[in-house]
């Protein structure tokens, strides 16, 4: 008897065990836990708020990893830091990049209409008219950052998120902006780019070298873009090519073209109170010479930010002003300060994610951005997504596993009447 009633404990604790571990599967399966596959080249933030990063092997090789950045101790009110000084003192800084030394030509914000100069680096593809090719100006403009050898991942995005005859009107338009590469590489990569160039009129270049560390000046080109060829469009999308981006649900439900479009909005992740890295072996370095200042003012993470057409020339006058820094998004939050304008929260922490949330339709559905997709991956989801439009949260199957991921922390569906 006491044989048996001891076996069967053993079998109750090894059950439990079992159990417990099928748990730990099942959350790092949904990516409740920070991934570590460097497949997703991931974030190590967890909360758009919360600003969590911890010690592990993440890959960070990704353009907007969170390891360019560090925590400033201080989380509260002090965190936006009134910029005024920074500006003044704006002068004596080493302008960030080369060339960027003679950017700080006088033009000052009203006079950028009409006449504004594409900057230092000429456009060597344009497309000087695709704002204007329908009578109506364009409500949305999404700018996608990415590089010569990335045909698969424009190919898709053509295909799937940026297709702009998928959205009825008021539509968007598509552009993906890019640097030039050296060499054969670079000559054999520009032919072939001046041949998709005429093919699909999507494509920006300008003459300045495609590193990670450009990544400001080509943000800067699409700001330019617009401020010179498409100040009346409504809203405004920068985003990169590894990401998944519900334009429809951005259109429709956050945007809204049946109301007035806002005025000096700027919208996506919400990164508060980040400082710079002062850590010399880090190579996300930032050099007191650079950015003096012991914070970054509250900046969106460049995965995915959304701002109302009247400030792309706003910002692309601020920046004249403004000494270069290599940290794209950084650099836009601090020209956002300049002009006084903080970023609007987004309306729940779901929205913008600049981590991968692991796919479900129903999640997908009330989403805006999720990070790190290889180009089969997003055909895939896509498809996925379009095909259970309709019932994405009908729980059914792997597509409709939504009662736990959605509602976490109580805050889906959530409801966009009041913002
Ligand atoms: C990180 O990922 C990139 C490509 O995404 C790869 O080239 C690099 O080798 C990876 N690094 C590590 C340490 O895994
Ligand atoms: C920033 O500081 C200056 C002077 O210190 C003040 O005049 C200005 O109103 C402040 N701006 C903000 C947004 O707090
Ligand atoms: C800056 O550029 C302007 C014209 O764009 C030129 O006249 C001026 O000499 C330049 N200044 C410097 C310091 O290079
Ligand atoms: C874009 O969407 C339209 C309408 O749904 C479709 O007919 C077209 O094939 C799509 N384009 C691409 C490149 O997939
Ligand atoms: C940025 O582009 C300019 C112009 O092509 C180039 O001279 C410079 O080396 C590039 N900077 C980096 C860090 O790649």
């Amino acid at each position: 008897m006491q044989w048996r009633r001891r076996r069967c404990c053993t079998h109750a604790a090894v059950f439990y065990l079992l159990s417990l571990l099928g748990l730990v599967v099942f959350l790092v399966h949904q990516a409740w836990l920070p991934r570590l596959s460097p497949l997703h080249s991931g974030v190590p933030i967890i909360g758009a708020g919360e600003a969590h990063t911890a010690k592990t092997k993440w890959n960070s090789s990704s353009q907007h990893s969170a390891w360019r950045l560090l925590i400033v101790a201080q989380l509260n009110s002090g965190v936006n830091a009134n910029l005024s000084s920074h500006k003044k003192e704006s002068t004596s800084f080493h302008p960030g990049g080369p060339r960027s030394g003679n950017t700080t030509a006088t033009i000052a914000e009203g006079e950028l209409d009409g006449r504004i100069s594409p900057g230092p680096f000429p456009y060597t593809i344009n497309e000087p008219d695709k704002c204007m090719q329908d009578r109506q100006a364009p409500f949305l403009v999404l700018l996608i950052a990415t590089e010569a050898r990335q045909v698969e991942a424009r190919n898709a995005i053509r295909q799937t998120w940026g297709n702009e005859s998928a959205l009825p009107a008021p539509g968007f338009i598509r552009l993906f902006l890019l640097g030039k590469t050296e060499g054969e590489l670079g000559i054999l990569q520009q032919r072939m780019l001046v041949a998709e160039s005429q093919r699909y009129h999507d494509i920006l270049q300008q003459d300045f070298l495609d590193s990670y560390k450009n990544l400001t000046i080509k943000t800067l080109m699409g700001m330019n873009w617009v401020a010179a060829h498409c100040p009346q469009a409504s809203y405004v999308m920068k985003t990169d090519s590894d990401m998944f981006v519900n334009t429809e649900y951005l259109v429709y439900k956050l945007l809204r073209p049946e109301i007035k479009p806002k005025k000096n909005y700027f919208t996506g992740n919400n990164m508060r109170g980040f400082g710079p890295n002062r850590n010399k072996n880090s190579k996300w370095y930032m050099p007191p010479e650079t950015y003096p200042e012991d914070k970054y003012p509250t900046f969106c993470s460049g995965t995915g930010y959304v701002f109302s057409g009247d400030l792309a020339s706003k910002i692309y006058g601020a920046s004249l002003n403004v000494p270069r820094l290599h940290l794209e998004d950084v650099y836009v939050g601090v020209c956002l300060a300049t002009l006084g304008i903080e970023p609007t929260p987004p309306a729940n922490a779901f929205l913008f994610n600049h981590w991968r949330v692991s796919y479900s339709s129903c999640k997908y559905s009330h989403l805006i951005t999720s990070h790190g997709f290889q180009p089969n991956e997003l055909l895939k989801y896509w498809h996925h997504l379009q095909n259970n439009k309709h019932n994405a949260c009908v729980a059914k199957g792997r597509g409709g596993r939504t009662r736990s991921g959605m509602q976490r922390g109580g805050k889906f569906p959530i409801n966009f009447q009041k913002s």
